[in-house]
């Protein structure tokens, strides 16, 4: 079954470029990867918010997501690493959003243990540098007996065209392992690292989601590929061509005019049970 990204089903955030030196575009986000807030209604229910409920939503975004859970609990604290995205939060109405790296969170204040869930979608395998530490931050951000409810990139998503990544920097002379940014665990590995850090782990699973894009692989990657074209900054150019040959080899995942990509999420939820020793 191919699960299709809707078109215009999130609010925007206005006219204002929010596009910075971290590289996340709202503009960008909101014109090549609405689906993904959209599609992060099966974590929300995985989560099952309630009325009273403080909750942190870790790589919030531009907020789409935030303001859902708004709806349900009483506070939420939404916090990502880029300033851009947290300014489009704060204009797309969020009560609480603020600059904080995922990895930073175990000693910053917003860990203070006060927090009855900690929400992600779409955002934990972009901390690659030490998703340990992410999941100590999480850990020392929850109430006892907290929830843990995420879904990230997992084992095999998107290889289509982070293979094509690697094969059009290989071919250039740089070693795509060097920019890649993302951390695509497989369930057993997510789990180990919870059960190391003081989760039970509730459930877990890779869920393979065919998704039609909004934009062609081009914009994808202009969205989301662009730690790949780190080398070659400045030169426009020769990002298009790399843009156009990762297309061009993907010819054949175009179907009556719409571009697909193969997802593979890991979706799981997980209980804080002893104290870490983070
Ligand atoms: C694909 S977006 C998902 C946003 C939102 N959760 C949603 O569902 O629409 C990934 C987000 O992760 C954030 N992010 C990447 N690395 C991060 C880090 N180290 N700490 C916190 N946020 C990070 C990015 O800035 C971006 O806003």
């Amino acid at each position: 079954m191919t699960t299709k990204a809707p078109a215009s089903s999130v609010a925007s955030s206005g006219t204002v470029d929010h596009s910075t030196d971290d590289h996340w575009s709202s503009q960008k986000y909101v014109k090549n990867a609405s689906f993904v807030p959209v599609l992060g209604a099966p974590v929300l229910q995985l989560l099952n918010a309630q009325p009273h409920e403080h909750i942190l939503d870790l790589g919030s975004g531009d907020g789409i997501l935030t303001l859902e859970l708004e709806k349900q609990c009483k506070t939420v604290v939404a916090i990502d690493s880029s300033k851009a995205m947290i300014d489009a939060a704060i204009e797309n109405g969020c009560h609480d959003a603020r600059v904080v790296d995922g990895h930073d969170l175990v000693a910053h204040e917003v860990a203070n243990g006060q927090f009855d869930a900690v929400f992600s979608n779409a955002a934990l395998h972009w901390m690659k540098q030490d998703p340990e530490r992410v999941i100590q931050g999480v850990h020392k951000s929850l109430k006892p007996d907290g929830r843990f409810v995420g879904e990230m990139g997992g084992y095999m998503n998107v290889a289509e065209v982070r293979t094509g990544l690697h094969a059009a920097l290989k071919k250039r002379g740089h070693n795509p392992e060097a920019y890649d940014p993302w951390f695509f665990p497989g369930p057993k590995t997510y789990r180990r690292m919870l059960e190391a850090n003081g989760f039970r782990v509730e459930s877990i699973e890779l869920i393979p989601r065919l998704t039609e894009l909004s934009t062609d692989i081009a914009g994808w990657i202009d969205t989301f590929g662009f730690a790949f074209l780190k080398p070659f900054e400045g030169d426009d150019e020769e990002k298009k061509a790399i843009m156009d040959e990762v297309q061009g080899n993907l010819q054949f995942s175009k179907d009556e005019s719409v571009w697909s990509i193969m997802y593979v999420r890991l979706r799981f939820k997980a209980i804080k049970i002893l104290e870490s020793n983070a």
